[in-house]
């Protein structure tokens, strides 16, 4: 089949090329002409596992194309994946600029029998929008929600937990089961707005996960337990589950904070409040001051101390910087005066764009010289096997806080650190 994918991001080229992947010829365009120009050349923008090797396959496969325009794209199209980004305001209402424009681009350039997929996270507003604007028999459209973890993108991608399709149209519906029909994935059928709400629970539901731990850590930190093994007791209930129960400072990304706050913002101009979402949302937006607690109440005035910050992206495996709890947590810092120090292996160069005065690196030891404390603030799973001798010997100090609760804590009382974690003893 030909499809159309639009925008080039990690829901787009994921989605893109792992449908390229199955044989069918897929055209991607995106606004970005710079975007456009990288990948027309094989080169992809971020860091992705596995996905800059497919891409290269696909291209000398000649399974996909890259346009800046869409009037270029000149072949019969069947499927549109609309993979915008859908950034929301302040207030957390969505901002329409992205799929204003889409929407008036494909109904410019495509017309006839043409199945749009919504890959992109809209709330129900944001659909009946999109609903009435294709106001025409020609479109056939459907919200096929996506799922997908950065970091592991093509393969969430080819090896799906579930594919939803929500339609009303039975068009769109034979045409998705098509598209899908060699990934080994339940499928769920249903109407538009309850594949809405089954992205928009997924992931409030993770959110509150997270943000439960990290209430239980703050009272184990208080009275003494500790989270590791509370987590496992918890986790063990197979009613429950052990993944999402890593207490620590807090969820970011480009997903989880925004979807929360959209759907509280879209539920609320209804007259309904989400409690949950909402305390689960304030939880997180604090959480990362339990650090600044901890510097403290270890190192007492903190203006002028040194403090080097492990990690900037929002998560392991990635150099996704958006939402990062890191970057707010430096920035806090700052404000209190703190002279700070960071790392990243993948995200240290976006980030000198983004934080000004703060020496940078992407090596752990150059990074931790001369510091007071060191804090974790992203899980990578190199933090672990670091020299921890020769990083106790770099620092000036012997604080460590780790906000992920990643570190052999034994190890490292054991060489010398003052340890800290979340809610661990
Ligand atoms: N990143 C994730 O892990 C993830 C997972 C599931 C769902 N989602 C959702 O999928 C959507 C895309 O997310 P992403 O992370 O891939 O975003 P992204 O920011 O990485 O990419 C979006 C792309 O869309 C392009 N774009 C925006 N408006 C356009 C337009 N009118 N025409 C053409 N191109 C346009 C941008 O230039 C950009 O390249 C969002 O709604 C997001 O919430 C993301």
């Amino acid at each position: 089949m030909n499809i159309l994918i639009i925008g080039t991001g990690y829901v787009g080229l994921a989605t893109g090329i792992a449908l390229a992947l199955k044989s069918n010829k897929v055209y991607f365009f995106d606004k970005d002409k710079e975007k456009i120009k990288h990948l027309s050349s094989g080169q992809l923008f971020f860091y992705e596992p596995d996905l800059q090797s497919a891409l290269e396959k696909a291209i000398s496969n000649n399974r996909v194309y890259f346009f800046d325009m869409l009037d270029k794209v000149n072949e019969k199209v069947d499927a549109v994946f609309l993979c915008i980004g859908t950034p929301v305001l302040k207030n957390g209402k969505t901002d329409l600029k992205n799929i204003k424009q889409a929407v008036c681009d494909i109904k410019k350039y495509f017309g006839q029998d043409i199945v749009i997929a919504v890959k992109s996270t809209i709330n129900p507003d944001v659909f009946e929008f999109i609903k009435r604007e294709f106001n025409s028999n020609n479109f056939h459209i459907a919200v096929n929600p996506e799922f997908l973890r950065e970091g592991n993108a093509l393969k969430d991608t080819l090896n799906p937990s579930r594919i939803v399709i929500g339609t009303e149209d039975n068009y769109a519906k034979s045409m998705l089961n098509n598209i899908y029909r060699d990934f080994d994935a339940p499928k769920i059928f249903t109407d538009p707005i309850s594949a809405i709400l089954i992205k928009y629970a997924s992931n409030t539901f993770l959110a509150t996960k997270i943000s439960f731990i990290n209430e239980i850590a703050n009272l184990s930190d208080n009275v003494g337990g500790d989270i590791d093994d509370i987590a496992l007791g918890i986790g063990l209930d197979p009613r429950i589950g052990k993944d999402f129960l890593k207490a620590g400072i807090g969820f970011g990304g480009s997903c989880l904070p925004k979807d929360a706050k959209n759907v509280i913002h879209f539920s609320r101009s209804k007259n309904i409040n989400l409690g949950i979402i909402k305390e689960a949302v304030l939880i997180n937006d604090t959480q990362f001051l339990v650090v600044i607690e901890k510097l403290k109440e270890n190192l007492g005035n903190l203006k002028g101390k040194v403090v080097a910050v492990l990690g900037l992206s929002f998560k392991g495996g990635t150099d996704d910087l958006r939402d990062s709890i890191s970057i707010k947590l430096i920035n806090e810092l700052l404000r209190e005066g703190i002279i700070v120090r960071a790392q990243d292996y993948l995200s240290y160069e976006k980030a000198k764009e983004i934080l000004k005065g703060v020496f940078i690196s992407n090596d752990v030891y150059m990074t931790a010289k001369g510091a007071d404390a060191i804090v974790i603030a992203t899980d990578w799973k190199e933090y672990p096997k670091a020299d921890w001798k020769k990083i106790r010997n770099l620092m000036k100090g012997n604080l460590i806080i780790d906000g992920r609760n990643i570190l052999d804590k034994e190890n490292l009382k054991n060489l010398g650190f003052t340890y800290k974690g979340i809610g661990r003893k």
